[in-house]
């Protein structure tokens, strides 16, 4: 039997964007956070590298901001970038007073005046990415979930899959949620419902991301009327392990940071005929020049070296990086890694304002899920977590102000469970998601051409017709959402792909290699939007 739930806030997603809006929200707000499955799952608790932050007078705001408008090639929002990073001190002081513990300065005796140890990445004029080694997101994540269960006006519920949004005369009014529990569609009802999904790399054949990554959140609020933007963005994380049984692990960045440097098979290094900061290039450089490199030379992979650095280095710096590889025999104390680019974020997604508004009233979306103009053509290393937690207050301030205790909710119908029919089909569902991950993988990648984006606009309609045809009246289930889900945020990423005739940060064709003079990013807009006519 579906249920019906009321609260003041739902919150869909668990991530760092999530935990820090639920955990930022006033006590008297009963609050519902949903993660569709164990908590401590999203992309959140896999970050390694850590958050960018300006945290001593050796660094200043201006610094870390045209850094951030350089890596984004001309098409970040200043103002949302400086909103970001003047809030990005308080922010670290918030984590820490939750009880984060970063890592701190070695070379220094008196514990009271210890600094933080910084590290390094691509795009950075300066030391300023704050880390737990390298396990940061799982240091947050844990730390931010355990503060999260402690809180009395805080209900968690896991295994818990979002399928649309309920909107009514043009204010969003709650969800409908599948429990993978009883397999019911739940209606649960709030004055203020936050998309904290997380991004889309799943879309993308080989990727750094959890399995969750389907851009949920960026498809419902399409599907409610939300205008979407710059999807074409997907970055490429250069260096991912390369072993035939490692499933996509990432090789943090910041191993570049302290040093390490990028190889050929024949063991030469090549980014500096690519960029003048070498191997702390932007990430769109590095992925391309890795790409560049591969195709030429007919290689599987290019190598990571960091056996320069002792034992014990890395041993307290990058422990996760170190024991994987250890796990396919790799020691990366004396040899380097085999790495390759995977899909890794999602820059664009659904647009917002300062505050996480969306389009649709009572509607916000935080986190990798949105597009707030931080990362423009490129996100620079170390920014997302720091974006999940700055406008994860933000939308708190504007929730409490803004949505009443004792708002009365409509009287919603629930979710239709008359003509569904049980699937015997989950092979094709799991055919059909490989196919759209290979054919981004192919046509929409590093390097793009029209034909090979026409090639994938057709695959994907295709798909989509064949989802809403075949699928209309099964039981929903987890993996027929996200295969429904990914296709259609493919099909968005390839519009917005296609609507750019030029080549910018991620988005890289061979049919307009220059960049245009004048910026401009590019917004879709659904048919339903409120900002219609
Ligand atoms: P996530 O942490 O991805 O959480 C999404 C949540 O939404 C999950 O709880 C999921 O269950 C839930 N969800 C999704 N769909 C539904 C649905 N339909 N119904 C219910 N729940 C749903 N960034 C940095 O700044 N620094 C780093 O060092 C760094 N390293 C990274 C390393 C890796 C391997 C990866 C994959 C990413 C890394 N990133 C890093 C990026 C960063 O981790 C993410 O952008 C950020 O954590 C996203 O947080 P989020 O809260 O938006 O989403
Ligand atoms: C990394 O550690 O390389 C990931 C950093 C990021 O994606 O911001």
């Amino acid at each position: 039997m579906a249920s019906r739930h009321q609260q003041q806030v739902l919150i869909i997603g668990s991530g760092a964007a999530g935990l820090s809006l639920a955990l930022r929200l006033p006590g008297h707000y009963r609050v519902a956070m949903l993660s569709k499955a164990d908590l401590n799952q999203g992309s959140t608790y896999w970050a390694q590298g850590g958050m960018a932050a300006v945290l001593h007078n050796r660094d200043t705001v201006n610094s870390h901001v045209q850094d951030t408008l350089a890596a984004g090639a001309g098409l970040c929002h200043r103002e949302a970038v400086e909103f970001t990073v003047r809030n990005s001190r308080r922010c670290v002081e918030w984590l820490v007073e939750q009880g984060v513990d970063f890592d701190l300065r070695e070379d220094q005796s008196d514990r009271q005046d210890r600094e933080f140890h910084l590290t390094m990445e691509g795009g950075h004029s300066h030391r300023r990415i704050i880390h737990a080694a390298d396990r940061t997101g799982r240091a947050i994540s844990e730390v931010l979930t355990e503060r999260a269960l402690a809180a009395t006006n805080i209900e968690i519920f896991t295994h818990r899959v979002a399928v649309d949004l309920v909107v009514d005369q043009g204010r969003c009014q709650g969800a409908y949620i599948l429990n993978q529990q009883t397999g019911h569609v739940d209606l649960f009802q709030a004055g203020a419902v936050i998309l904290a999904t997380g991004g889309a790399s799943k879309a993308y054949l080989y990727t750094s991301n959890p399995d969750g990554a389907s851009g949920d959140g960026i498809a419902m609020a399409w599907r409610a009327g939300c205008r979407v933007a710059n999807l074409e963005f997907n970055q490429f994380h250069p260096t991912c392990l390369y072993h035939p049984k490692a499933k996509s692990f990432l090789i943090t960045e910041a191993i570049r940071g302290e040093g390490g440097k990028l190889l050929l098979p024949d063991g030469q290094r090549f980014m500096q005929h690519f960029h003048e900061q070498a191997e702390l290039a932007p990430r769109d450089v590095v992925a391309r020049a890795i790409d560049h490199e591969m195709k030429r030379l007919g290689a599987d992979c290019v190598f990571l070296d960091i056996s320069h650095k002792s034992r014990d280095f890395l041993q307290s710096h990058f422990p996760t990086v170190m024991s994987r590889c250890e796990e396919f025999g790799i020691d990366i104390s004396t040899e380097p890694i085999p790495v390759v680019p995977a899909a890794h974020y999602t820059c664009g997604g659904i647009m917002v304002d300062t505050n996480g508004r969306t389009d649709v009233t009572g509607l916000y979306a935080i986190g990798e899920a949105s597009c707030t103009g931080l990362h423009g053509a490129n996100r620079m290393a170390s920014n997302s977590l720091l974006e999940c937690i700055v406008y994860a207050e933000a939308a708190a301030a504007h929730i409490s102000e803004t949505v009443d205790q004792n708002d009365t909710f409509i009287d919603a119908a629930p979710w239709d469970e008359s003509q569904v029919t049980d699937s015997d089909e989950d092979v094709v569902i799991s055919h059909n998601w490989d196919e759209l991950r290979r054919f981004m993988w192919d046509y929409v990648g590093i390097v793009r051409t029209n034909k090979r984006l026409q090639r994938a606009q057709h695959r994907v309609q295709m798909l989509q017709a064949e989802i809403a045809e075949y699928y209309s009246n099964y039981k929903v289930s987890n993996d027929l959402l996200e295969l429904r889900n990914l296709a259609m945020v493919a099909q968005l990423m390839i519009r917005c792909a296609i609507s750019r005739k030029e080549s910018r940060g991620l988005h890289y064709t061979l049919d307009y290699p220059q960049q245009l003079a004048e910026a401009k990013d590019t917004v879709l807009q659904p048919e339903n939007s409120p900002l219609q006519g």
